[in-house]
């Protein structure tokens, strides 16, 4: 079995030495947490960000886009208790410098007691075989509960000192479990601070007359601020959404494990607009809508959990996160929220400006309660390339490479090979080429053996190779091959469209759940 460290080396490796993500401003070694999106990478982005919109607003009746700008006024900030509270615990360790996450420290170590119980099932599968069954085995084994119990115990202590403010508790509980940094072994540990997490900026060219700015640390606010203009203008009644994309920034305290916790990232984000009181029912039907999003991707029920929230934000009466599970375990893809009517109060108070919504049905206005869905764009990507990066053991003792991304989320959808570089048959792969590509992204490869050629594409994750060969001079066909299945058919070059079309459609995802 590949060990967890080492497989997300080769997901990074990977990233890099097939165009997906690069280290940012590397000639100059980098910028910490902070990446680029290679030739491939851009791809796979925004073919993921594109899922998502036609998910949440191409079909939904009563959800719209917008594209908020990143500058705000700085009262949003204010209202929105970013400026007061959007902050982490932080810790140094006074031996090796080096500062984390305080309650990340926490959670990490929950993290190892949990690989313990994951062990404790494979030993137990081994030893049961078929009769194995895990929700009972993980409802009655002692060894399981107790070590459960101390998770639970943990994380309880851990949510209720974060919520009073209670740091010393913090700093407590950190040494009480003997928690060592992870790099140096060192116990030595400061006080717990907190430290606000938004990056500040000037607005103006004049140092008298510039004004403080924030760069924006979630979309959400883009959305709140307009939610009067988007109802009114598009005549939206409750209830109903606001969706948008677009950078985040966050001056994160420990940014590691690549790009999954970045400085500067991108959220997909949307606002539900509902009526005070449905907050609950909402927040099941997106909770489950969500989850069947990310499971029409096929990459696996077993690996998304929910992970409901002991410690609440300052806006939010409930919130969820559904976790995935990355190579470095089960971690945040996205969070559901039940935000209350806090957001828009709070603009009310801080504007002077009436944030409400009058209904017809009832005779009255309110201010709407809000249920948000928060992505970050990046982990899913993350979550999509590492969970497709595959080692595969081939029937010759041979392995290989292959990217299994989703077939719809592919970067370029068919390869097309002419078999030799001779015969006409670079001019006939070329104008299969020139036709598909009014519909997919297509690549074009006439270097070494086809062998040779099927790897690279496996590698890279393209769902399709197409050989032209010296039969296809005579009948029109052509051989296609699959990345996942390695099978291959002739077909005719006509039908190529719609044989890469049913496999790489929204609709032939999307339309299973
Ligand atoms: N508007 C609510 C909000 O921003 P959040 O839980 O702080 O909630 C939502 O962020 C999502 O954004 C997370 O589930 C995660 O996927 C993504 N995200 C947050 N911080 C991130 C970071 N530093 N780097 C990459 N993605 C991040």
């Amino acid at each position: 079995m590949i060990k967890q460290d080492d497989q997300f080396k080769k997901v990074i490796s990977h990233a890099k030495e097939y165009g997906y993500v690069f280290q940012s401003s590397e000639i100059y070694d980098g910028l910490s947490a902070v990446y680029d999106y290679a030739q491939n990478g851009v791809e796979l982005k925004k073919n993921i960000r594109d899922y998502w919109w036609k998910a949440m607003v191409q079909m939904h009746d009563n959800i719209v886009g917008i594209d908020a700008a990143i500058f705000m006024h700085p009262t949003t900030w204010k209202a929105s208790g970013h400026v007061d509270a959007f902050s982490d615990p932080l810790i140094d360790n006074k031996d090796s410098k080096k500062r984390y996450r305080a309650d990340v420290l926490i959670e990490d170590y929950c993290a190892k007691i949990e690989n313990k119980i994951d062990k404790e099932v494979i030993k137990a599968e081994k030893r049961f075989g078929e009769a194995f069954n895990k929700e009972e085995f993980l409802s009655t084994n002692g060894r399981v509960l107790a070590y459960q119990e101390k998770i639970d115990t943990i994380l309880k202590r851990l949510g209720k000192s974060l919520e009073n403010e209670d740091l010393a508790d913090v700093k407590a509980l950190i040494e009480e479990l003997e928690i060592a940094d992870p790099l140096s072994g060192s116990k030595n540990w400061t006080d717990v601070k907190q430290f606000n997490l938004m990056f500040d900026t000037k607005l103006g060219a004049s140092a008298e007359s510039a004004m403080d700015l924030y760069l924006r640390p979630e979309t959400a606010q883009g959305i709140f601020v307009n939610f009067l203009n988007v109802q009114k203008t598009g005549r939206m009644k409750i209830p109903f959404g606001i969706a948008q994309t677009g950078k985040a920034f966050r001056n994160e305290i420990v940014a590691r494990q690549f790009i999954f916790r970045m400085r500067e990232f991108e959220q997909m984000e949307m606002q539900f607009f509902i009526k005070p009181g449905t907050q609950k029912e909402w927040f099941d039907y997106w909770k489950e809508t969500r989850l069947k999003w990310h499971k029409s991707l096929g990459m696996g029920d077993d690996n998304y959990r929910f992970h409901d929230h002991e410690k609440l934000a300052h806006y939010a009466d409930a919130a969820t996160d559904i976790e995935f599970k990355f190579p470095f375990g089960f971690k945040e893809l996205e969070g559901i929220h039940s935000r209350t009517d806090f957001d828009l109060k709070q603009h009310e108070d801080y504007s002077g400006k009436k944030l409400q919504y009058f209904d017809h049905e009832d005779n009255a206005s309110y201010t709407p309660y809000v249920l948000e869905t928060s992505i970050g764009l990046d982990r899913m990507f993350l979550a999509v390339f590492s969970n497709s990066l595959v080692e595969e053991e081939l029937e010759n003792n041979t392995t290989r490479t292959v990217l299994k991304l989703p077939a719809v989320l592919a970067p370029t959808k068919a390869a097309v090979f002419p078999l030799v570089k001779k015969d006409g048959l670079p001019e006939v792969a070329k104008q299969i080429v020139d036709d598909l590509k009014w519909s997919f992204n297509v690549f074009y490869d006439e270097k070494d053996a086809v062998g040779k050629r099927y790897r690279r594409q496996d590698a890279v994750g393209t769902p399709f190779c197409i050989t032209v060969d010296h039969d296809t001079l005579n009948d029109n066909t052509v051989t296609i091959r699959h990345r996942d299945t390695m099978e291959q058919k002739r077909v005719k070059i006509a039908e190529l469209k719609n044989i890469i079309d049913a496999e790489v459609s929204f609709k032939s995802w999307l339309s299973t759940i």
